[in-house]
């Protein structure tokens, strides 16, 4: 061990990797932890740092059998969901983060992140995770380094990511860059000051420097703000280095799906967050002879093969799924990958036997709850007992339908991308796209009522292209370029075809128009047989939709051809609205909009006047 100034104390893990060292030494000068702890992504420090966090009221640990060696953690009630509105990119220009992020100056945003970061682990242990998102033997691996001064991080770190020594070292023998992600709950403690059990910091700043390719967050402890690996990296600095080499940082699920004459698929899909990635995940097919595997339920890495194909790989080690709605009826996959144990959930309800319950889990609650505010719950209360953007945290590899290409470094042909939204009207349950460019109009836009994943008001229509709103590190109007570009290095005959989605359209007495979960499978397999041109469609003026009979609805019960024809009507003056809606979102893009895209919303105005 080793003591800089300040007293702080460093454990002797030296690293042979220079760059990472000279970091961590600036860093702990920095923030001025008690000591710094390199993290080895062993059992028995993992162990460790639970028994840690269940000390210090963080975490409990659960009894109830069903839910072997889990855990559950409760937020602050300002801490529960990614902070858009604090969320920036800091490029050196600002049109090169353009409308759709926050923008600062890099050198003006550092100085003052240097000084919320100047003594913000006093009291606290500072944690050095290598990690790498995707496999440790991709041709590049993508490597990270994430400090931060947060025990629930670097238990949160290692279900989604591969992390600690074993990553270290093929990072220093190859002396690879990695990206340097710092992470702060901002919360320093003086000396004999007591912790809370969930410190963080009202001022809350999650930046990204997507020219250095580096991430800087402070003030929040949950998910997608202080676990860096995921939408920090594998989407905002990712997607621009995706589009500086030529390749896709997506915020879509794949999906294997096998027929029944043992031909398989690749689909992938984006929707917005909390509009049912995870649950097309682990998809159990209603319909006889097909059989789904999953790779991803969040990220897609997309890069285009030797034969001008695009394949995707699924960078995280984990599940990060939305809790409610997540049950034994509608995603039975989930609940036997978490009934395996090894979870993290956080702002989740406790039951009385020392388990945990969500909304939806099952299909009566219990009598008795602990609610997340930690107060009392019945039935009768009236008031949700599970955060709705509570999540559960589990190890990818318990789910029994996991794919064995998930560990493949070469990932998987895609042969559909799904583009899907949360909308009451107007948007088909699905059209399939007349062209590749026409499909990414439909990405760009695609829009959903939003949803309790990001703070805000819920149920407002937005804009969100490619599911990617929140996500994209660089200029919006670039993205949709990029995504133009694409295409041109794709294989003619290798092309993914496009279709839009939407699970959520109501009927007129306000119910679902579609089942949903278990029964998408029957509109997938619609998609592929119109990839192999068995499938009927009929033409409209957004795209070719389903006929009534040529939806598979065998075995749902009291379902009719009908009800497929109302759950896919194009309604003309639902479609005028939505043109307007389209030029707004387009008018924000200015001479970025790529010129295909202003053809193709003409396109669709003449049709919708003819
Ligand atoms: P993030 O992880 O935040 O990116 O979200 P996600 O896209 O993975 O969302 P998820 O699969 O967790 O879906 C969340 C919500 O969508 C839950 O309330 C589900 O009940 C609901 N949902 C998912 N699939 C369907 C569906 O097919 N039909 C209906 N009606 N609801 C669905
Ligand atoms: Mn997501
Ligand atoms: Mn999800």
């Amino acid at each position: 061990m080793s003591t800089s100034s300040d007293q702080t104390v460093i454990d002797a893990v030296a690293t042979s990797h220079k760059e990472l060292a000279s970091w961590v030494e600036d860093v702990a000068a920095l923030t001025k932890p008690d000591r710094v702890y390199w993290v080895d992504g062993s059992a028995e420090e993992s162990e460790r740092l639970n028994a840690e966090l269940v000390e210090s009221g963080t975490l409990v640990k659960l009894t109830d059998p069903n839910f072997p060696n889990s855990y559950a953690g409760f937020s602050d009630p300002k801490d529960v969901a990614r902070v858009e509105e604090r969320t920036f990119i800091c490029s050196k220009k600002k049109e090169d983060a353009g409308f759709t992020n926050n923008w600062e100056d890099p050198e003006k945003m550092k100085s003052m992140l240097n000084g919320l970061f100047d003594g913000s682990m006093r009291g606290r242990t500072m944690y050095v995770i290598p990690f790498v998102m995707g496999p440790l033997d991709a041709e590049t691996p993508a490597y990270g380094v994430e400090i931060t001064d947060s025990a629930y991080v670097v238990a949160s770190m290692r279900i989604m990511a591969k992390i600690g020594t074993e990553v270290l070292r093929k990072m220093e023998a190859e002396n690879a860059f990695f990206v340097p992600a710092l992470h702060s709950v901002g919360a320093p403690l003086k000396p004999g000051q007591k912790d809370v059990a969930w410190p963080c910091n009202d001022d809350k700043w999650i930046v990204h420097f997507p020219e250095e390719r580096s991430i800087m967050s402070y003030g929040s402890g949950y998910g997608g703000n202080a676990l860096l690996g995921k939408k920090c990296y594998s989407l905002r600095i990712a997607s621009a280095m995706a589009r500086d080499e030529g390749w896709l940082a997506e915020h879509m699920l794949i999906l294997k799906l096998t027929s029944p004459q043992n031909k398989a698929y690749h689909i992938a899909a984006a929707f917005p967050s909390a509009c049912g990635k995870t649950n097309l995940a682990l998809l159990d097919p209603t319909i006889e002879g097909w059989k789904a595997e999953t790779l991803g339920d969040d990220i897609n890495w997309m890069r285009i093969g030797s034969k001008g194909e695009l394949r995707g790989v699924n960078p995280e080690y984990g599940l990060f799924g939305v809790a409610p709605g997540t049950g034994w009826s509608t995603n039975p996959n989930a609940m036997r990958a978490i009934a395996k144990g090894n979870n993290i959930f956080t702002n989740v309800a406790l039951t009385d036997e020392g388990g945990v319950w969500w909304e939806g889990m099952t299909d009566e609650a219990p009598a008795h709850l602990i609610d997340w505010l930690g107060n009392d719950w019945t039935p009768e209360s009236g008031r949700p007992a599970a955060h709705p953007n509570s999540r559960f945290c589990t190890p990818i590899s318990q789910v029994d339908m996991l794919s064995e290409d998930y560990y493949s470094p070469n990932g998987v042909k895609i042969d559909a991308i799904l583009f899907g939204g949360r909308r009451k009207t107007t948007i088909p349950l699905v059209t399939e796209a007349r062209s590749w460019t026409n499909g990414i109009f439909m990405g760009s836009t695609l829009s959903s009522e939003t949803t309790a994943a990001a703070a805000g008001a819920t149920g407002v229509i937005r804009r969100d292209p490619m599911a990617m709103l929140p996500f994209i590190g660089y200029n919006a109007g670039d993205y949709l370029n990029h995504w133009d570009q694409i295409s041109t290095k794709l294989n003619e005959e290798q092309m993914p075809k496009i279709f839009l989605v939407n699970w959520f359209r109501r009927t007129a007495d306000g119910g679902f128009a579609w089942p949903g979960f278990g029964d998408n499978s029957r509109v997938l397999k619609w998609a592929i047989d119109r990839i192999e041109g068995t499938a009927d469609a009929k033409e409209t003026i957004i795209g070719n939709v389903p006929t009534g009979e040529s939806i598979d609805l065998t075995g749902l019960e009291g379902f009719t051809p009908a009800d497929v024809e109302a759950a896919v009507a194009v309604n003309k003056d639902e479609w005028a609205t939505e043109v307007e809606g389209i030029e707004e979102w387009y008018a924000n893009f200015g001479d970025a909009l790529p010129a295909s895209l202003r053809a193709e919303l003409d396109g669709l105005k003449a049709r919708l006047s003819a």
